[in-house]
């Protein structure tokens, strides 16, 4: 059933429990030449059928050589996956006026949003991601990417779908971490937007298993992405709150080349770090209950082995930086969310050495 549906610019979002076939009987797929898919293997295992019965039931039905498998990881976010897909759209006969449909996580995301940002100059693409990361936050706002040996998502543009279907039955597949991950751009969206929904992102149990009544509130959250996007679709200013909490995890990640934690994790702990870089500045902890729920979603790790000092040095290479000056995004309280062009260096040590202090007492140590 679709539980909420709305445009932005040009696509429509459907959100919903099971509710493909609803949502693709209102997508014209009529006005498409050809449907193409890409997805990964066992992605496509997992909720490949209920997709394509969806369509078949509309009268497209999908055959094998309609598909395109990528193989999972990052490290496939590649100009040579790119290269490939764009290919075989060549070999199958694909044209302007085609769609490509994706699903899949972050990465399938990304890559195919890019490919049909390009395929002979930009064809539509539907987008069913199937994480709860990919749904708060890759699914909304036509950021398409893939990565350079030097470095991620260094190569893309803006590109739209033309609808995308966020629906909780993808989400009962998923491992744990994998959710308590996503649900940290959740609770990002839930602190942008105000003291309501952020209590309500508290409110989400943390070992939940019933992703269909959750979905009306995470719904929410993605409505909240969709606002800052119908705004600021190219980021000129305001979309640049959307990275509250990223500039230390894009750090953290870098710090840990990537392996021990997931993105999701990482904006976790870059979140209770904005929020302590904002108690310093403004004097008053505005976020009770903001601790707790990233914590309690954390995998165990050793805090003790990071390095304060390269950590800073690796935030002042966030990519958002202008002319050398890093935006660091200060949630002040709910709904009262502010870029701060620079922040005084001895302000972020502190912050971070509290930071670390504080993972010390309650994180479990890895090993
Ligand atoms: N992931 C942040 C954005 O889409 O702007």
């Amino acid at each position: 059933m679709i539980l909420d549906q709305f445009e932005l610019h040009q696509s429509r979002i459907f959100l919903g429990n099971t509710c493909y076939a609803e949502a693709l009987a209102l997508c014209d797929l009529d006005r498409y030449t050809k449907l193409f898919f890409i997805s990964q293997e066992q992605v496509w295992g997992f909720h490949g059928r209920v997709l394509s019965d969806a369509f078949a039931a509309l009268g497209y039905p999908v055959t094998e050589d309609q598909i395109y498998f990528m193989p999972d990881g990052e490290r496939f976010k590649s100009l040579e996956t790119f290269g490939a897909v764009q290919q075989w759209l060549v070999a199958q006969g694909a044209d302007r006026r085609s769609l490509l449909v994706v699903l899949g996580g972050g990465v399938v995301g990304d890559l195919a949003g890019f490919v049909a940002a390009t395929y002979m100059r930009g064809m539509p693409w539907l987008y069913v991601p199937t994480t709860l990361l990919a749904q708060q936050d890759a699914s909304i706002g036509g950021k398409t990417a893939v990565n350079l040996p030097q470095g991620k998502n260094l190569v893309g543009c803006f590109w739209e779908p033309s609808a995308v279907i966020v629906d909780s039955a993808v989400l009962r597949t998923l491992p744990r971490r994998q959710l308590n991950a996503g649900y940290m751009e959740f609770l990002k969206h839930g602190m942008l937007h105000g003291p309501e929904l952020y209590q309500a992102a508290l409110d989400v149990p943390v070992d939940s298993d019933d992703w269909a009544a959750q979905m009306p509130v995470l719904a929410r959250g993605v409505r909240v992405k969709a606002e800052v996007v119908r705004q600021d679709p190219h980021e000129r200013n305001q979309r640049r709150l959307l990275n509250l909490g990223h500039t230390l995890a894009h750090a953290l990640e870098s710090f840990t080349e990537y392996r021990q934690f997931l993105h999701g994790e990482a904006v976790g702990i870059g979140l209770l770090f904005a929020a302590m870089l904002a108690q310093r500045l403004g004097g008053q902890d505005s976020w009770p209950g903001l601790e707790k729920a990233v914590v309690s979603r954390l995998p165990a790790f050793d805090v003790a082995a990071w390095d304060q000092n390269v950590l800073l040095d690796l935030t002042q290479r966030d990519k958002k930086g202008i002319g050398g000056k890093i935006a660091w995004i200060i949630p002040r309280a709910p709904g009262d969310v502010v870029i701060v062009d620079g922040v005084a260096r001895p302000l972020l040590e502190e912050t971070l050495s509290e930071l670390v202090g504080r993972l010390a007492n309650v994180v479990p140590v890895v090993g």
